[in-house]
């Protein structure tokens, strides 16, 4: 592989199981040690046909790519993998593995079906589910925060909105998981969700036909603009479907990320439950704190310069979102806690062209469910050790025992 002048190299594995556990030193360290830094165990996958591999972690370097596409298209993947050298693995992303003007088409659609005033529209229904299931919960008092209430609460919720069916509703989490897993190397994460693949991407396809899907969801809206001529009846589905893949186990993340910060964090809790009002921040603040999307790729579209470095046409840009969301440059002491600060700026929900289009669906689910808690919960507190899930690209816990006070 060639030099790269003036790139230090740095020798982390940002997709292994002990990256995982404690991500923090190996973030500090590409943060700290230059804007741009090499990273050869990520080369040494031979995913770039035998182009440089850096990486960046600074919240300035990361705010500068997600903004500029024409120097960092998506379109040869936004996972290790060059689409150039190497097909993907499923067809790239319909829309986040899409550059303009296609990209444009497509997200004017996902922006009207998930608008301010389509989200304002679920507002009710999203809090009386949120009531109704925290007093489930209440009489419980132990309980798995994952699973009753980082799952649950979106599995209800999420899938309704859009208009799908009861029945399959399982396949949605192992679906995510194996998209947000092939973005990273060809590691055993990665391998054993493609084990599990085909029954769950057939699923997928079929659930996001018209036919399936109730005329008054968001799905819906989406057919209707291929009726307009504005998609084409072939995306619509298609599109339908990557809402299935983004739109699940990022929020699940999120939630779960809120109740571990929250419960680690009792002071804190104190005051959302002395002011409920504050749920909205509170989600918002563990986004940035815990990045449940940790990372993205680009690649350079022609010989860029980044952070004072020339990079060559081709070269895979890893962003490591959770490290420039605890950068000391850009958040005052980063690694507080703390859901009464500004945490606007972040990069949890990317920026520029690609930014999540379902953040507004996502902060009304983070909203609604920590509000409805905060009111009834006193204390919250973890009443064993949490599990950690891994995934190549979210990071999030599969267990977290919770006692509700
Ligand atoms: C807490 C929850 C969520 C987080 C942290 C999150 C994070 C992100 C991030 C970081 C990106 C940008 C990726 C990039 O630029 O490479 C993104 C894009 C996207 N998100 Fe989300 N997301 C969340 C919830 C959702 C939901 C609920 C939906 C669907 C309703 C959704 C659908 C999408 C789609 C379709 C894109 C691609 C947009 C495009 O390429 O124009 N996300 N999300």
């Amino acid at each position: 592989m060639a030099e790269l002048a003036g790139v230090p190299a740095v020798g982390i594995d940002p997709f292994s199981l002990a990256f995982f556990d404690d991500p923090y030193p190996g973030h500090a360290l590409v943060r700290e040690t230059a804007p741009v830094v090499r990273l050869p165990v990520l080369e040494a996958h031979n995913l770039t046909g035998g182009r440089p591999v850096v990486g960046i972690g600074r919240h300035a370097e990361v705010q500068a790519v997600l903004m500029d596409w024409q120097r960092f298209p998506s379109g040869r993947g936004v996972g290790l993998r060059d689409y150039v050298a190497h097909p993907p693995l499923r067809g790239p992303g319909m829309i986040l593995e899409i550059d303009p003007p296609l990209h444009g088409q497509r997200r004017a659609v996902l922006n009207r079906a998930l608008s301010p005033a389509v989200v304002r529209a679920l507002r009710p229904r999203f809090e009386a589910a949120a009531e109704a299931l925290v007093e489930t919960l209440l009489a419980r008092g132990e309980i798995d925060g994952i699973a009753d209430i980082a799952e649950a609460y979106p599995l209800g919720v999420f899938p309704d909105a859009l208009g799908m069916e009861p029945e399959g509703r399982e396949n949605l989490l192992p679906f995510g998981n194996f998209v947000f897993n092939s973005m990273g190397p060809d590691n055993d994460l990665l391998a054993a969700s493609v084990a599990e693949l085909p029954p769950l991407a057939a699923w997928a396809t079929r659930q996001s036909q018209r036919d399936r899907l109730r005329p008054d969801g968001i799905g819906a809206i989406i057919h209707e603009a291929a009726d307009a001529g504005e998609i084409t009846h072939e995306e619509a589905p298609l599109l339908v479907r990557a809402l299935l893949s983004a739109g699940v186990d990022t929020t699940v993340n999120g939630l779960g990320a809120a109740l571990s910060c929250l419960a680690t964090h009792p002071e804190q809790w104190a005051l959302l439950h002395a002011n409920p009002g504050l749920a909205r921040g509170a989600f918002e603040e563990a986004i940035r704190f815990e990045s449940p999307v940790q990372t993205f790729f680009r690649t350079t579209g022609c010989d860029v310069e980044l952070g004072g470095v020339a990079l060559p046409e081709g070269t895979k840009v890893l962003m490591f979102l959770a490290a420039a969301n605890r950068d000391p440059r850009k958040f005052p002491d980063p690694d507080r806690f703390d859901i009464t600060r500004s945490a606007a700026g972040h990069v949890g929900f990317g920026a520029g062209i690609h930014m999540c289009v379902g953040q507004i669906l996502a902060r009304l689910e983070g909203e609604a469910m920590l509000a409805a808690l905060a009111r009834r919960v006193t204390r919250l507190a973890p009443a064993g050790p949490p599990e950690r899930r891994y995934n190549n690209t979210l990071r999030g816990l599969r267990r977290l025992p919770l006692r509700l006070g």
